[in-house]
């Protein structure tokens, strides 16, 4: 007879934690969002970690350089999504790894004979105001200007004139040779009092955009997360279908961490897959899952040997797994089991095994909960789909500005290497995710800001500095329905909610 967990599937929404004490240390600016994501034994250090406890989903909706690039930048880990094919996912991480922080590749580039309508078009476009103008208008054409909206007015000025009659020409514009150092370009333009440089090369083909809101941004963002050679570093989703194949290509790419991405991981072939990366790539880091239970946590980090494993199945925002297939766990039951699993493995092994709680987190206080019960990251996919940054077009809806997002699972992706679904795109019988859409927030700094502060913020009221302690000393409280409801707003008319605003 089926053996029944006699414990009820939990949600983080069913919790509240309780404050510890405060002490003078417990400020914001003191504490440390720090946390590993390869496997260590206890006293030595994590071959690999992040500054925040973020990584994003292995997702065609969330996952390509430009996001890698972005979370990267604040402290996180990109995994770029594995339901592509192996040369265009190694082209991405390959952008990533060679993405020079502060040298740009310009995307928004002038022939003299476009139009200033032409400008005002492409600026609508890309959004950029600075535009390099070469001989055939491609990013590295023969450099013979710069036009930026403070050379003409969109309102007064005749649209239909030439480019050439209103940028910068070349002998004006101050330049860098190829090779100059990043510290060079920014003394540079300190000095010229620029806002933009161009680098050409020997040739005169335009290299590179360096400008001066990139080294503001670069001294705000403290928490970039580098490699030993400066490099941004990047992860990478993997299958385990052709990983012999792919695996390969994303290590020649940089690729520093990689995924085993699947809706069940507790199977012989991510332990086949894992050792068989292990023995040709001992230094790269391997994570898998997803798992539910201590059985198959215990299996990923004996058998398969896995740096990090992943806990969540069935939560995840744009998921019908468990409708369709009745699999699944409730996140809060599944993190807390695994969590404690892990650290009972630690006392035995004196190995400490990062877990990342994966899907279904929808507030920044679920986020929260989840680091309390032992998570030491997150992966979001739905998160990440909102920012400027995620790889979708915007679409207007209704007035307001949306962005497509849609499950691995849902006939869009066909991702049926991730659900074990016969053995190719026309194996796919059943969907397992949604296809959607989510607003738009914001860029991945805006909304990490606001996370971020919050963490810290309840860190502080538990007592803690480092994401460890948080969870070593969390105290959690069940609470009823009533106890819910009481959390919101009680007898007040919310602006938002109750009381219509004219607009
Ligand atoms: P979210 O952060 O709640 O949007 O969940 C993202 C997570 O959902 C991913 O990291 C995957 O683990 C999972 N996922 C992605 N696509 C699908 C799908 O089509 N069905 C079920 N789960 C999915």
């Amino acid at each position: 007879m089926a053996r029944i967990i006699d414990e009820v599937s939990r949600t983080f929404s069913e919790y509240l934690l309780i404050p510890r004490l405060t002490r003078a240390e417990h400020q914001s600016k003191n504490v440390s969002l720090r946390v590993p994501v390869a496997k260590f034994k206890k006293g030595e250090s994590s071959a690999l970690t992040i500054n925040i406890p973020f990584v994003t989903a292995t997702m065609q909706a969330v996952s390509g350089s430009e996001m890698a690039i972005a979370l990267a930048r604040q402290g996180g880990l990109a995994f770029i999504y594995c339901s592509q094919p192996i040369e265009s996912q190694a082209a991405m991480v390959n952008k990533v790894k060679t993405h020079k922080a502060g040298f740009v590749q310009s995307d928004s580039n002038l022939r003299p004979d476009n139009t200033l309508q032409d400008v005002v078009n492409k600026r609508k476009e890309t959004g950029h105001s600075t535009m390099p103008v070469t001989h055939d208008g491609s990013k590295n054409g023969i450099f013979l200007g710069i036009l930026t909206d403070k050379d003409f007015w969109e309102f007064e000025d005749d649209l239909s004139r030439p480019v050439s009659e209103f940028m910068t020409a070349k002998e004006n514009v101050v330049l860098g040779d190829t090779g100059i150092s990043l510290l060079e370009a920014n003394q540079l333009l300190q000095k010229r009092k620029k806002e933009c440089l161009p680098v050409l090369d020997s040739e005169g083909r335009l290299q590179f955009l360096v400008f001066k809101k990139d080294y503001v941004d670069h001294r705000n963002n403290p928490s970039e997360l580098l490699d030993s050679h400066k490099r941004l570093v990047v992860g990478a989703g993997i299958n385990t279908h052709d990983y012999r194949e792919r695996v390969p290509a994303l290590i020649e790419a940089g690729v520093d961490a990689l995924c085993l991405d699947a809706s069940d991981g507790y199977s012989e072939f991510q332990k086949e897959a894992a050792l068989w990366i292990r023995e040709r790539y001992p230094d790269v880091v391997i994570g898998g899952g997803n798992v539910v239970d201590i059985d198959a946590f215990r299996y990923l980090a004996e058998e398969a040997q896995l740096d990090f494993v992943k806990v969540g199945i069935g939560g995840g925002s744009i998921c019908i797994t468990r409708e369709q297939k009745g699999i699944g766990r409730g996140q809060a039951s599944a993190l807390m089991a695994v969590a404690a699993e892990r650290d009972k493995y630690c006392k035995e092994t004196g190995i400490y095994i990062p877990l990342c709680s994966d899907g279904g987190l929808s507030n920044d206080t679920q986020i929260i909960i989840a680091l309390a019960m032992g998570a030491d990251f997150m992966m979001m996919g739905r998160y990440f789909a909102m920012t400027d940054e995620s790889p979708t077009p915007r679409v207007s809806i209704g007035g307001r500005i949306y962005k497509p997002y849609w499950g691995e699972g849902s006939n869009r992706a066909k991702n049926w290497q991730r659900y074990n679904q016969g053995a190719s795109e026309t194996g796919f019988k059943f969907e397992e995710g949604i296809d959607g859409y989510v607003p738009v927030v914001g860029s991945v700094k805006e909304v990490l800001d606001v996370t971020l502060s919050k963490i810290k913020a309840v860190m502080c009221n538990m007592g803690s500095l480092t994401v460890k302690e948080f969870a070593d000393n969390a105290v959690l409280t069940r609470i009823s329905e009533q106890s819910f409801i009481e959390g919101g707003t009680s007898n007040v008319l919310s602006l938002d909610k109750d009381i219509p605003r004219e607009v």
